[in-house]
């Protein structure tokens, strides 16, 4: 995808965010039901085995953004190492569990806010928490009810969707987008340099074992 200039001749701003959750419930199909929308749903698709990002434009009410969206295994051998380098310079993160497995709800709590607060200024990153696979309702395993209880201990915001049938995926992705970018014209607006300094950065970022699928990787670090 091309990063074409906005009306003021900018690059839109660029954010990291980062996808968690356990092994198999759907990250990478997630990522790929929304930027290949129209791709029939792979059921054979493969574990990850480190970490790949892809990127897309998306809209927010303050304009375009471009996110690059991290996907890692969920596989405990692989994280545990990677998840430094997942975390740096990331804007955002989608805490994702599949509906129709209480585990991997379970698992939020226990091992990947614990990541997030070991890894990562918790305080900066915008969360939202995602119940995947609720095209398998008759399975449903966690409750709306709970995972609204969690959001409330935490401080974010809830969707439920399926990649499966692409229900609310583009909508969580923009809703989160939508608060990491208010989050960065919010701190913009604070500092003298305002939202010039956004747009562009290019820090010659380069991460070592990723499978980059985008040409260019310039990240608001702002
Ligand atoms: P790791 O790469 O091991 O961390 O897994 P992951 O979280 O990336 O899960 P992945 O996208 O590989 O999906 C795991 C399995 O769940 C695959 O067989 C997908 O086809 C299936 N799946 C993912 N999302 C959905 C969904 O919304 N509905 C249904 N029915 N199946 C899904």
């Amino acid at each position: 995808m091309s990063t074409r200039a906005t009306s003021a001749g900018q690059k839109p701003p660029l954010y990291k965010i980062v996808m968690l959750g356990d092994s198999g419930v759907g990250k990478t199909s997630l990522v790929a039901r929304l930027t290949n929308p129209d791709r029939p749903m792979n059921h054979d698709i493969s574990a990850t085995m480190g970490i790949e990002f892809d990127t897309q434009m998306l809209d927010t009410e303050h304009g375009k953004v471009k996110a690059q969206i991290w996907d890692t295994a969920g596989q405990e051998r692989f994280a545990r190492v990677l998840l430094p380098t997942y975390f740096r310079k990331a804007k955002g993160v989608i805490l994702v569990y599949d509906i129709t497995n209480a585990k991997s709800f379970e698992s939020l709590r226990e091992r990947w806010m614990t990541q997030l607060n070991d890894h990562a200024s918790s305080d900066d990153l915008a969360k939202l928490l995602v119940g995947n696979k609720n095209d398998l309702e008759a399975s449903r395993e966690v409750s709306k009810e709970k995972a609204e209880q969690f959001c409330a201990e935490y401080g974010m915001e809830m969707l439920e969707t399926s990649a499966k049938s692409g229900e609310n995926v583009l909508k969580a992705f923009e809703k989160l987008i939508g608060i990491v970018h208010n989050k960065a014209l919010e701190a913009s607006s604070r500092s003298k340099g305002g939202i010039r300094n956004m747009n562009g950065a290019n820090d010659g970022f380069k991460i070592d074992g990723a499978e980059n699928k985008s040409a260019d990787a310039n990240i608001c670090g702002c």
